[in-house]
């Protein structure tokens, strides 16, 4: 993992000055660059490819929490809030669970807001490159609103390069307790060709 973590440092120090000069815009659809700067590593595991027909469209950084509750013997993941930045300094959204009518937990979405976009998708497969580190994940578009927004069209999400996020390794005392950790991540997004 020598080179890859050295890609990882460098894309967290470019990760960290998107940040700090971030502004709040209103970004209609990912760029020609944005699908250009994707970047995937070789090696991935094929359970986080997304099947043939699907193209990377751009990716965001993200940064925020992962939110877990305790079932009475481990920490149960049961949401997520982060801040989704483009290349370009930009603040175009949100990452959530939107809570489900039955009440079965959430799902994960994200959300832009200028003009609006919602997908909202479900896990297909997860690997844990980093041992301190939540797993790198391959979710599919269960549902998508807003196609002329950033995520209107999305039919495959990517999780690479996680920083982070994993719950206390002592298992909960107290059922129903929370807490949150700290995470970082870079999300691409496909459509289909
Ligand atoms: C709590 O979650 C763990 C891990 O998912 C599971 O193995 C266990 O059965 C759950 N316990 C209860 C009481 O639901
Ligand atoms: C996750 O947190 C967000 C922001 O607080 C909230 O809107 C959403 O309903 C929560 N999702 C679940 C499944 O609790
Ligand atoms: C995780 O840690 C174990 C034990 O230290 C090590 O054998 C394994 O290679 C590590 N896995 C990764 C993906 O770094």
């Amino acid at each position: 993992m020598t080179s890859s973590s050295a890609k990882v440092s460098l894309l967290s120090l470019l990760a960290a000055l998107v940040i700090s000069c971030a502004h709040g815009a209103c970004t209609t659809s990912f760029t020609a660059e944005d699908a250009q700067s994707v970047f995937v590593p070789s090696g991935l595991d094929p359970g986080l490819i997304p099947p043939e027909g699907n193209v990377p469209i751009g990716q965001l950084f993200a940064v925020g929490t992962q939110h877990y509750t305790a079932n009475g013997t481990a920490w149960v993941l049961t949401n997520a809030t982060a801040e989704l930045f483009n290349s370009r300094s930009e603040n175009v959204g949100v990452h959530f669970y939107l809570a489900q009518k039955d009440a079965k937990g959430g799902q994960p979405s994200w959300e832009s807001s200028c003009p609006r976009s919602i997908v909202t998708a479900k896990r297909l497969f997860t690997a844990q490159v980093q041992n301190n580190s939540i797993t790198w994940a391959l979710l599919s578009a269960t549902d998508s609103q807003g196609y002329s927004g950033l995520f209107g069209d999305v039919t495959y999400i990517q999780r690479l390069f996680t920083q982070d996020g994993l719950p206390p390794s002592s298992a909960p005392t107290e059922i129903n307790a929370t807490c949150t950790s700290s995470y970082s991540t870079f999300y691409v997004y496909y459509k289909q060709l």
